[in-house]
């Protein structure tokens, strides 16, 4: 069976999405991951829209063997000098150029003829091709041009070099039967040493249908995120399109490279570092993807799994929600527990690991697979050096009393303490820390949900804050929401911090 190549864009057009920005270092975080979950293709960023994103297509480059890392690119000569730089490092590094090619593009965005489209991507792919052999071009808006001249446009560049042509519905307005038929138009009339590949969008629901029918009629490449998370309403989701391909090659007869096991993590971490949740309906992923609620169905499965059940959780890595362990259990038991789990960690992640559990086992009888996932991420997840550390926080709250904070923060060896009053016990509290680290944070966004089950659940708080014109997002667990509420704050802080001293000496450094 011929392969389908995945293509990951969650670091490129996920990170895209509105709200989510990541960090070299998270990026980092999720490419490793990527590559557990064995990608063909990671496109690691888009080089000139930052130093921080150049510094993590490098960065990315240089520690993730496997994949082919990918750099994107405007047919504009200084775009591809820094993205070609910043994949110097690569092992197999890719370039992936764009050009908008629709009428409306064209007129109100480029104020380009059609010679003069063609002549740039010609040009730039000519000179790309002088330094890198591996060169995708996507036509930006491929599926509102005319088809006679999307046809002109992918030869031309075919015959300057491009192996891979991306074809991307990139307002999501495609329908799947007419989007087949463009891909099969184009596969016939293309080389055939040249990949065709998919980049839908999800405006109408539709980014896995029609990557699908692009599958379909020839396509062998597609480009996704994980969680699905893109420009507005997303990408196609890599999740979906996987498992659709493999729980009904019958019909897509096409095989699939990915370790498909590493699928729930893959999207735990994402939307934990993007501080985007997961839907609970969402198809593979979701919270309720594999829940049966209605008696009959429980009865159903009970009986004989297959009555109501298309693919195992297990086969995407959704762990038995069995009790494992508790107060009593070992370091030893800790660690089997997380290598069943596919987690590996070294011997001082486990000492940290290991001390979490016993103080999460003191206020939580009984300790599953989901809290220890959770418990195992904040380890593996990128660490920044924090600036503030908090130390104690007390708080008077009800309903006949103005809710008060008094909060300690350690900065090096320096405790700071401050109180304020606030509308709720929240917002007192983030007044107290603002007036300790004297910063005027805007709130732009609060989550809280529970991210293991049960009363004593742990609840997770993410928060974006905007510092300085800088967006960061924070996290905080615990099994107290108030404390997650600080825990939160103050890790944005300290992002914050990060951020603005970290970016600018690596870079240079790198
Ligand atoms: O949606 C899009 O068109 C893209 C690029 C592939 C140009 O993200
Ligand atoms: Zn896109």
């Amino acid at each position: 069976m011929e392969k389908v190549i995945f293509f990951d864009t969650t670091l490129r057009d996920g990170e895209q999405s509105p709200g989510a920005s990541l960090t070299s270092s998270a990026k980092l975080t999720i490419a490793k991951q990527l590559a557990k979950l064995n990608v063909d293709i990671i496109e690691a960023g888009f080089p000139i829209a930052s130093e921080d994103d150049a510094y993590a297509v490098k960065l990315i480059g240089k520690e993730v063997k496997g994949p082919i890392i990918c750099a994107f690119a405007r047919c504009v000569t200084k775009d591809i000098e820094v993205a070609l730089k910043s994949l110097e490092v690569a092992e197999h590094p890719r370039l992936h150029l764009f050009l908008a090619t629709s009428e409306i593009h064209r007129k109100f965005k480029l104020s380009k003829t059609k010679d003069e489209i063609i002549k740039i991507a010609r040009d730039m792919v000519r000179f790309s091709a002088k330094y890198i052999d591996d060169i995708e071009f996507s036509p930006e808006d491929a599926t509102r041009t005319e088809p006679d001249f999307l046809l002109q446009v992918c030869e031309t560049v075919s015959k300057e070099g491009v192996k891979t042509l991306n074809i991307p519905d990139t307002v999501g307005y495609a329908v799947p039967e007419e989007y087949g038929a463009l891909i099969k138009f184009l596969r016939e009339k293309s080389p055939d040493n040249v990949v065709i590949s998919v980049h839908c969008h999800n405006d109408l629901g539709l980014g896995v249908a029609n990557s699908l029918i692009a599958i379909k009629n020839g396509a062998r490449q597609v480009e996704c995120t994980i969680n699905g998370i893109g420009e507005r309403a997303g990408n196609a989701s890599l999740e979906e399109i996987a498992m659709n391909l493999i729980i009904r090659k019958d019909h897509y007869k096409v095989s699939v490279g990915l370790e498909t096991k590493h699928i729930y993590r893959t999207s735990k971490l994402v939307s934990s570092l993007t501080g985007i949740p997961v839907q609970p309906n969402k198809a593979i992923v979701g919270e309720n993807a594999f829940r049966h609620e209605a008696g009959i169905h429980q009865d159903g499965v009970i009986k004989y799994r297959k009555t109501y059940e298309i693919m195992r959780p297990q086969m995407v890595g959704i762990p038995e929600s069995s009790l494992v362990l508790g107060k009593h259990s070992g370091r030893h038991a800790l660690n089997l527990r997380l290598k069943s789990l596919g987690i590996t960690v070294d011997e001082e992640k486990l000492d940290r690991i290991f001390e979490q559990f016993k103080n999460l086992a003191d206020k939580k009888k009984e300790i599953n697979d989901l809290d220890l996932i959770v418990l195992a991420e904040q380890e593996i997840m990128p660490s920044i050096e924090p600036v503030y550390i908090l130390e104690y926080f007390h708080i008077l709250s009800g309903t006949s009393t103005l809710p008060s904070a008094t909060v300690r923060i350690r900065k090096k060896d320096e405790i700071l303490e401050d109180a304020s009053l606030g509308d709720g016990p929240v917002d007192a509290l983030y007044k107290a820390i603002d007036r300790i680290v004297n910063l005027s944070p805007k709130l732009q966004d609060y989550k809280i949900s529970s991210v293991t089950g049960g009363k004593d659940a742990q609840g997770e708080v993410v928060v974006s804050l905007m510092i300085d014109n800088l967006s960061v997002v924070g996290k905080g667990l615990s099994t107290d929401i108030i404390e997650a509420s600080a825990r939160a704050y103050l890790n944005a802080i300290n992002q914050f911090f990060a951020r603005k001293s970290i970016t600018k000496k690596k870079y240079r450094g790198a």
